[in-house]
């Protein structure tokens, strides 16, 4: 039981919200309905004092910032775009483990000096060339990156890569690993140390649970 309510934000989608709700109800935390069948988006838990918001990806960062959220559930490469200043990231989960890379056709043609980028990974891929020190235009792109290259949008795409799959069906080729990516917990800096005992509480137990499946 615990004396400070407690908010969780998880990433609403179907597989990945699954997993991570998994997680929390193996250290107790279970909600009371299931997202599958409801469509709340607050949802109470079996912990009195702990609630569960379903939000998208891009925005768990934003509630956990601004301390609506105390604790969050949130990928990598959502987290990198979002920056990483405004919280804590205590643990990686282990869970949705991919690549952020850059992928380009298998057959490329000569490519001129300056490429053009097409990714929905923007800050990630500008932090990227600048670190190479590789002048390239950015084109933002929301989904079905893969096409770019296909069409002539782009030379090259920056993307997830989990079994590579989705590239090798459209004639695209892995050539460069950005970084690795998993879902992180993260943690509102003041809730940290405002509810030092209950935060450090779900932080422990779902060390010990991660560290039981790694
Ligand atoms: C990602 C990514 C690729 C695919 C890679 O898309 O954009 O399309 O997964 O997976 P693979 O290497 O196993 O084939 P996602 O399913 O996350 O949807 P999105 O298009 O909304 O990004």
């Amino acid at each position: 039981m615990i004396d400070n309510k407690i908010t969780i934000a998880v990433t609403k989608g179907d597989r990945i919200v699954r997993q991570q709700l998994e997680l929390l109800a193996k250290i107790g935390i279970e909600t009371l309905e299931d997202p599958g069948s409801s469509r709340k988006l607050v949802l109470e838990t079996t912990w009195p004092g702990v609630n569960v918001l379903l939000l998208r990806s891009s925005d768990v960062a934003t509630y956990v910032e601004h301390g609506i959220a105390d604790m969050g559930m949130a990928g990598k490469d959502v987290l990198l775009e979002h920056g990483e200043e405004g919280y804590y990231q205590p643990l990686d989960l282990g869970l949705g483990k991919c690549r952020i890379m850059v992928a380009g056709l298998r057959d490329e043609p000569p490519l001129p000096a300056r490429l053009k980028i097409a990714t929905k990974f923007v800050n990630t891929a500008k932090r990227y060339y600048a670190e190479q020190g590789v002048q390239v235009d950015i084109i933002k792109l929301y989904g079905a990156m893969e096409l770019a290259p296909l069409t002539g949008l782009a030379h090259r795409i920056v993307d997830i890569v989990e079994t590579g799959n989705t590239l090798k069906a459209n004639g695209l080729v892995p050539m460069e690993h950005i970084t690795d990516i998993s879902t992180r917990l993260i943690v509102n800096k003041t809730s940290m140390k405002m509810k030092y005992a209950e935060v450090q509480q779900i932080i422990a137990a779902l060390d010990a649970v991660v560290a039981e499946h790694t």
